[in-house]
C-alpha cells in the first residue's frame, strides 16, 4: 500500500526495529508522515483541529495536538492520523463516515472505551494502530479486511476465543506488553499471519493453534516453561523465534525441537537451560546467554563433523553460563567454522 505520504518518513518507530537485535528490518514499520507545515485545509471539508492537505485530499492529519475527542471524519478520507493525543473514547458513531478508511492511526492516546461496533463498518480497513492506549480487551467487531493490527502496550488481560475470527488476511499482530495470561487457540483462524509478537505478557504456555504461515514468533518475557512436542513441524516459513526471559528447562524441550531446518535466529537467553539444545546446521544466530549451561556439547551443532557438513552458525552467545573457553573442545573449529562470536 504505497501513497505519497509514505515517502515522507520519520524515524518514530525505528528504534523498535533495532532494539531487539539483528536482522529485524523485516519489521516493516509504517512510518509517520512529517508534520505538514501550517494548517492548509484547501483540500476540502476538514475538522478545524486537523490538516487536510490539498496535495493529498484523502488524508487527515490530527496527530500531536492534545485532542481529547475524536474529530468528525469527512467521508472521502482513507488515511487518518490521530496518534499522540489524549483521546479516551471511541464511540460507535466515531467512524460512521469512514467507510473508505484504509489506515487508522490511533496509537499513543488514552483510549479506554471503544464502542462494540466502532470499527464494524470500516470494510476497507487495512491497518489499525491502537498501541500505547489503556485498552483492557481486544476491540469487538474488528473488520475482517485488516492486515496489520497493533494492540501492543495496552492493559489487555484476556483475549476472547473469537477475537480474530475471519481475519484471513491479517499478516501482522502485535500484542506485546499487555498482561495476557492465556491465548487459548484464538489465533488459529489467522491463516495469513506471518508476524506475531506476544512478548512481555504473562503466558505460561506457548499459544495453541499458531498459524502455519508464521515467519516471526516473539514470545520473550513470559513464563513459558515448555515447548510442545514437534512444535515446529507444522510451520513452513518459520525463521525467527524469540523465547528469551522465560522459564525454559531442558526437560521442557523435547529432543529435536530446534533441530529443524529453516530457522535462522533462535533466542533462548535468560532461561534455565543446563545443556545446549540440538539445533539445525542451518541456524545462523543462537542466543543462550544467562542460562545455567554446564557443558559445551559440540553434538548440539553437528552430529557428524566432516569437512562438507558444518554449522552455519554465525553468532553464538554463551556468556553468563557455567562454562569457560576451556570447555570448548578443540575440534569445534571444524563444525563451528563460521561462528564469529562465541562470548564466554
Ligand atoms: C460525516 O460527514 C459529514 C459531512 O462531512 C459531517 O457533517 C458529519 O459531522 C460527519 N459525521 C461524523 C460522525 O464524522
Ligand atoms: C491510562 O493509563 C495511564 C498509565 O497507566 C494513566 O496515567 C491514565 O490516567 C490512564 N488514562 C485513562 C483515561 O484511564
Ligand atoms: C483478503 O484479500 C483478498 C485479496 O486481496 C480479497 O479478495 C479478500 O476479500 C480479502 N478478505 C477479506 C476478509 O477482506
Ligand atoms: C538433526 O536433524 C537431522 C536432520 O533431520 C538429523 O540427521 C540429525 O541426526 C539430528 N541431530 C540430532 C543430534 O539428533
Ligand atoms: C549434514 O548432516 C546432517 C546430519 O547431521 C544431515 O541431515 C545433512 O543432510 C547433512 N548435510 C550435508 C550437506 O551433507
Amino acid at each position: 500500500m504505497i501513497h505519497p505520504a509514505s515517502l515522507l518518513l520519520t524515524a518514530g518507530f525505528l528504534h523498535l526495529a533495532f532494539s531487539n537485535g539483528v536482522d529485524q528490518l523485516f519489521w516493516v514499520y509504517r512510518m509517520q508522515p512529517l508534520a505538514i507545515m501550517g494548517p492548509d485545509n484547501s483540500g476540502g471539508d476538514c475538522p478545524a483541529e486537523c490538516d487536510c492537505p490539498p496535495t493529498f485530499p484523502v488524508a487527515m492529519y490530527c496527530n500531536n495536538r492534545g485532542m481529547i475527542q475524536m474529530p468528525y471524519i469527512p467521508s472521502r478520507m482513507k488515511y487518518i492520523y490521530l496518534q499522540h493525543n489524549l483521546i479516551t473514547t471511541v464511540s460507535d458513531e466515531a467512524f460512521k463516515n469512514g467507510t473508505n478508511l484504509v489506515w487508522v492511526m490511533l496509537h499513543e492516546n488514552q483510549i479506554t472505551n471503544i464502542g462494540k461496533r466502532a470499527f464494524a463498518s470500516l470494510l476497507n480497513l487495512d491497518s489499525l494502530y491502537l498501541s500505547g492506549n489503556n485498552l483492557t480487551e481486544v476491540p469487538s467487531n474488528l473488520p475482517n479486511s485488516l492486515r496489520d493490527l497493533r494492540l501492543n502496550h495496552n492493559k489487555i488481560d484476556k483475549v476472547s476465543p473469537n477475537a480474530f475470527e475471519g481475519m484471513e488476511n491479517l499478516t501482522t499482530l502485535l500484542l506485546n506488553h499487555n498482561t495476557i495470561k492465556d491465548m487459548g487457540s484464538t489465533l488459529k483462524s489467522l491463516k495469513s499471519l506471518t508476524l506475531l509478537d506476544v512478548s512481555q505478557n504473562q503466558l505460561k504456555n506457548v499459544p495453541g493453534g499458531l498459524p502455519a504461515m508464521l515467519h516471526q514468533l516473539y514470545l520473550g518475557s513470559n513464563s513459558i516453561d515448555a515447548i510442545p512436542g514437534n512444535f515446529f513441524s507444522h510451520f513452513s516459513n518459520m525463521q525467527y523465534v524469540r523465547l528469551s526471559h522465560n522459564a525454559l528447562t531442558n526437560k521442557g524441550i523435547p529432543p529435536n525441537t530446534f533441530n529443524v531446518s529453516g530457522l535462522v535466529e533462535l533466542d533462548l537467553s535468560f532461561n534455565k537451560l543446563e545443556r545446549i539444545p540440538t539445533v539445525s546446521t542451518s541456524l545462523e544466530h543462537l542466543y543462550l546467554q544467562a542460562n545455567q549451561i554446564k557443558e559445551f556439547s559440540l553434538s548440539s551443532f553437528c552430529s557428524v563433523v566432516d569437512v562438507l557438513n558444518f554449522s552455519k552458525l554465525k553468532i553464538l552467545r554463551l556468556e553468563g553460563n557455567e562454562i569457560t573457553h576451556k570447555d570448548v573442545p578443540s575440534d569445534s573449529a571444524l563444525c563451528l567454522r563460521l561462528a564469529s562470536v562465541i562470548a564466554l
